[in-house]
């Protein structure tokens, strides 16, 4: 099952390599990509999703579940004014988490993937971009954070928070990739690219083994 599936490319690869579409479950907000032979749920995760025998993953989807930006002890509105007061579980997530000062409260990415991982038999992997600053986007690249109409903003994930929600084992992306070798030219550059680790290869991979569920003690 692919959480976030966007435009079904991972899916689209997996049956390119002889997987049953049978056994493919893409799970987006957006509508089945058409001519894609797989299973697809349209809906909001995790409420929409399954119980599940066999491997959730979840690519670049946990970044787009809303944080929240705190200033002083007030959570902020999406335009930058104080809206209420900062809980005390927001505060303890602060200071557990955010020691480079983000003042991005993650807690409900690390409530998301522990529903997520319950409704597993089996594994549940995130991969998404880590660290806990905003960052924004503009026509593609990369930009100062500012509340303008025409960036996008968005904050990497913590992934050790979410990895202290369920458990499991949190590895960067250089190193599941260190023993690859690239069958050709491009395979290899393509290789280099995503063990960068000053971009993709700083990004984290949450693996979460849940094959123990419902074995006897
Ligand atoms: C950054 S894209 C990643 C797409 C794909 N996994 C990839 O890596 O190319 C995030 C995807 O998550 C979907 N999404 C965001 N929030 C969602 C939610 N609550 N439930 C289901 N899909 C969601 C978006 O529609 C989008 O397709």
């Amino acid at each position: 099952m692919d959480v976030g599936a966007g435009d079904g490319r991972l899916l689209r690869q997996l049956l390119d390599l002889g997987f049953p579409g049978s056994r493919l479950l893409g799970v987006d907000v957006r509508p089945a990509p058409p001519g894609l032979p797989v299973q697809w749920i349209q809906g909001r995760a995790p409420e929409c999703v399954p119980a599940v025998r066999g491997l959730l993953f979840a690519h670049e989807f946990l970044d787009d579940v809303a944080v929240d930006v705190v200033a002083g002890d007030h959570v902020l509105t999406t335009d930058g004014q104080p809206a209420r007061r900062i809980s005390r579980r927001e505060q303890d997530w602060l200071r557990r988490w955010a020691s480079d000062g983000s003042q991005v409260v993650g807690l409900r990415r690390d409530q998301v993937w522990a529903q997520l991982v319950a409704k597993v038999e089996g594994e549940a992997i995130a991969v998404d971009f880590m660290g806990g600053a905003p960052v924004g986007h503009r026509r593609g690249r990369r930009t100062q954070a500012s509340l303008c109409p025409e960036t996008d903003l968005c904050a990497g994930v913590d992934l050790r928070a979410c990895r202290a929600a369920t458990g499991g084992r949190l590895i960067p992306q250089h190193r599941v990739f260190a023993d690859v070798r690239g069958l050709s030219a491009s395979q290899s550059a393509q290789l280099r690219v995503l063990r960068d680790r000053s971009g993709l290869g700083g990004f984290g991979w949450l693996f979460t083994d849940r094959s123990s569920v419902g074995s006897p003690a």
